[in-house]
Order: C-alpha cells, then sequence, then structure tokens
C-alpha cells in the first residue's frame, strides 16, 4: 500500500461522498416537487431514497475519517428538473454516474490494499443498482 494509492482513495471518497450529498438533496426537493396525479406515489419513492442515500454518505464519512482523510461537506452541484419526468431522468442518470464512479473506487481500494472496504463498496454498488433498476421501471410508459 503507498500512501500515493490511499490518497487518491480519499480524493475518490469525497468526490463521491459529494455525490451522496447531492443525491440526498435531490430526493429531498425533488419529493416536495411532484406534481399532478402520480405525485403521491412519486415524493414517496423520492422521500424512500433519501435514508438510503444519507446512509451511503455516514459511511464514506466514517472510512474518509478513519483513513485520515477529511470528509468534504460540499455537495455536488444539484440539479432539479421542472416536471416529473425531469426529475427522475436527473436521478436516473445520478445513479448510472454513481455506479461507475464506485466501479472505479472499488479499483482504488484494491490499489490501496484496503480489500474490506472493496467489499462493502459492492454493497452500495447493489444499493445504487436497484435504485436505477427502480426509476428505469417507473419511467417505461410513464404518464405523470
Ligand atoms: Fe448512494
Ligand atoms: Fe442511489
Amino acid at each position: 500500500m503507498s500512501d500515493q494509492a490511499t490518497q487518491e482513495l480519499i480524493d475518490g471518497l469525497n468526490e463521491d461522498l459529494a455525490a451522496e450529498f447531492q443525491a440526498v438533496i435531490h430526493y429531498l426537493v425533488g419529493a416536495e416537487m411532484m406534481t399532478g396525479a402520480s405525485r403521491p406515489e412519486l415524493k414517496e419513492f423520492f422521500e424512500g431514497e433519501i435514508q438510503d442515500e444519507l446512509g451511503h454518505a455516514q459511511f464514506l464519512t466514517s472510512k474518509i475519517v478513519a483513513l485520515g482523510g477529511e470528509p468534504t461537506t460540499e455537495p455536488a452541484d444539484v440539479e432539479l428538473g421542472s416536471s416529473n419526468r425531469e426529475q427522475l431522468e436527473i436521478a436516473l442518470q445520478a445513479e448510472k454516474d454513481t455506479i461507475q464512479r464506485y466501479k472505479q473506487r472499488v479499483k482504488q481500494a484494491e490499489a490501496a490494499g484496503e480489500t474490506g472496504l472493496t467489499v462493502r463498496l459492492e454493497d452500495v454498488i447493489a444499493d445504487e443498482e436497484e435504485h436505477r433498476d427502480e426509476i428505469r421501471m417507473i419511467l417505461e410508459d410513464f404518464a405523470g
């Protein structure tokens, strides 16, 4: 394990943390912005995601500190759509991007000798894939 590999891992985990904060904000604000007949279901769905993303943020924060890093407190820029569909499409793209980032992070964790972390990151990837699949299913034949 080189110090450089650990530093790259910490920087990557901070990028992930900023994206998790972004996801919490998007799901929280997006839930309230849902409109029309499908508002109750979509609001409930977005609200349900908040705890998952918050849990990821907490896990990342804990790991960054344990690795000797300083956790970011800044979210990545939050994009808000102007319709239910746009909110869902933004969330879907964010989940896809997040999965790609975590796959990269698994490689960095391996390079830094953090074997346990690779396993935990794969659990997080499984969560994000479920989020992605749910949003994809909602967007099929989407009418509201
Ligand atoms: Fe997440
Ligand atoms: Fe997610």
